[in-house]
């Protein structure tokens, strides 16, 4: 069965006045049709970020 999204090596930057924030460095997983994946890390590990990746609306 096709994967419903798949997300291959996503890497996220941010160019601040005070350097180069790396916010996700390569993160990959897939979600099944009617699967559940639960993004989970401390605060600040970019779980957020990636959501914002794959739903377009990173600043
Ligand atoms: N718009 C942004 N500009 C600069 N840095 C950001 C921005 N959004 C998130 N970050 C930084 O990216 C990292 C990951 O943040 P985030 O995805 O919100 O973490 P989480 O959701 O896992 O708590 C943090 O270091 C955060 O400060
Ligand atoms: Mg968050």
């Amino acid at each position: 069965m096709s994967d419903l999204l798949r997300v291959k090596d996503l890497k996220v930057a941010f160019e601040l006045p005070e350097g180069r924030l790396e916010a996700v460095r390569g993160i990959s997983f897939r979600v099944a049709p009617g699967g559940t994946v639960a993004l989970v890390g401390e605060s600040g590990s970019g779980k957020s970020v990636v959501s914002h990746a794959k739903t377009g609306i990173l600043p």
